[in-house]
């Protein structure tokens, strides 16, 4: 569950003990003030003393734990918490304020606004577009509107076919040297680019197009093994040969070279002397699986 926890808030070990030990001083100064408070009303312990104590406690937390957040050094972790919190339960409010009145037309038009529009890019066995097909299908805020792939009979070809999602061939001279499928992208309204195993590098006119808005995944843990050329089993050879006791991945920006944009997110697996390049490969494609799609339905969350 920790481990869970620890890379769900995307946090080192020690930052994580941190924010654990806030929250549970946090709650404890409320639950304490919320006795106080109690007791300085004079109430019996009733149906309604318990009733006002959950009340009170709820309004004090958000209170009680910023305010530990700042001696433990966390404040900028809980003052996004709260938040994203507050965001969600306005947004939870609006929507039941919406079916309340009994206009779901409103609510679809409502969500639609926020729908996110994903491309995933890939030219591989499709895995990893797989998983973030079977994520999105039918997700209240976020669709994947195509696939593009620069392999005819790539494995992603009939996964999007099976997933009803349009696939467009692109070729390389115009991607590099023509205007890098930039109108193409935007007449099918994508708002986001998922790199899910495409191995070419991204034109400058579709970085400039999709400012923060691209996003790849890599099989090792960078800066290391990365680059031109290092993609798929030759990054799981380099790493064994390298003698390293642990691999994982890096979902990241993409910027204008390969492999170099702001880190996103990491997550790591360990090595044993008994593995072999498809081994670890099996391993990484776990994390990426098990990663990937609620990295990108965080991020997409926070726009
Ligand atoms: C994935 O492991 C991904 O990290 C890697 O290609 C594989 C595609 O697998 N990407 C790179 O190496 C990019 N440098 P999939 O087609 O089964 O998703």
């Amino acid at each position: 569950m920790f481990q869970r926890l620890k890379e769900k808030w995307h946090l080192s070990w020690p930052r994580f003990i941190l924010v654990f030990s806030t929250f549970a001083l946090g709650g404890s100064l409320c639950g304490y003030l919320g006795r106080m408070v109690m007791g300085l009303s004079g109430l019996e312990k009733n149906v309604l003393y318990y009733i006002l104590y959950i009340i009170l406690v709820t309004l004090f937390w958000p209170f009680c734990v910023i305010t530990i957040s700042i001696p433990m050094g966390q404040f900028p972790f809980f003052r996004n918490y709260l938040r994203r919190m507050w965001g969600r339960m306005v947004k939870k409010g609006r929507e039941s304020g919406l079916r309340h009145e009994g206009s779901e037309n409103q609510l679809q038009t409502t969500n639609h606004k926020h729908r996110t529009t994903l491309a995933i890019f890939a030219s591989g066995a499709g895995s990893n577009a797989q998983k973030l097909m079977e994520k999105f299908t039918n997700h209240p805020f976020i669709q994947v509107g195509l696939v593009v792939c620069n392999k005819p009979g790539a494995g992603v070809i009939d996964i999007a076919s099976h997933h009803q999602v349009p696939v467009l061939l692109i070729e390389k001279e115009r991607f590099f040297r023509g205007d890098g499928y930039v109108e193409e992208l935007q007449r099918q309204k994508i708002d986001f680019i998922v790199l899910a195993g495409f191995l070419w590098k991204i034109p400058e006119a579709l970085i400039r197009a999709y400012p923060h808005k691209i996003i790849n995944i890599h099989p090792a843990l960078l800066p290391n093994y990365g680059g031109k050329g290092m993609y798929g089993m030759r990054v799981h050879e380099a790493v064994l040969a390298a003698g390293e006791t642990q691999s994982g991945i890096t979902i990241h920006y993409v910027n204008e070279h390969f492999d170099e944009g702001e880190p996103i997110f990491q997550a790591t697996c360990p090595i044993t002397p008994q593995d072999t390049p498809e081994s670890l490969a099996q391993k990484v494609h776990a994390l990426e699986h098990r990663h990937f799609p609620e990295v990108v339905e965080k991020l997409l969350s926070e726009v």
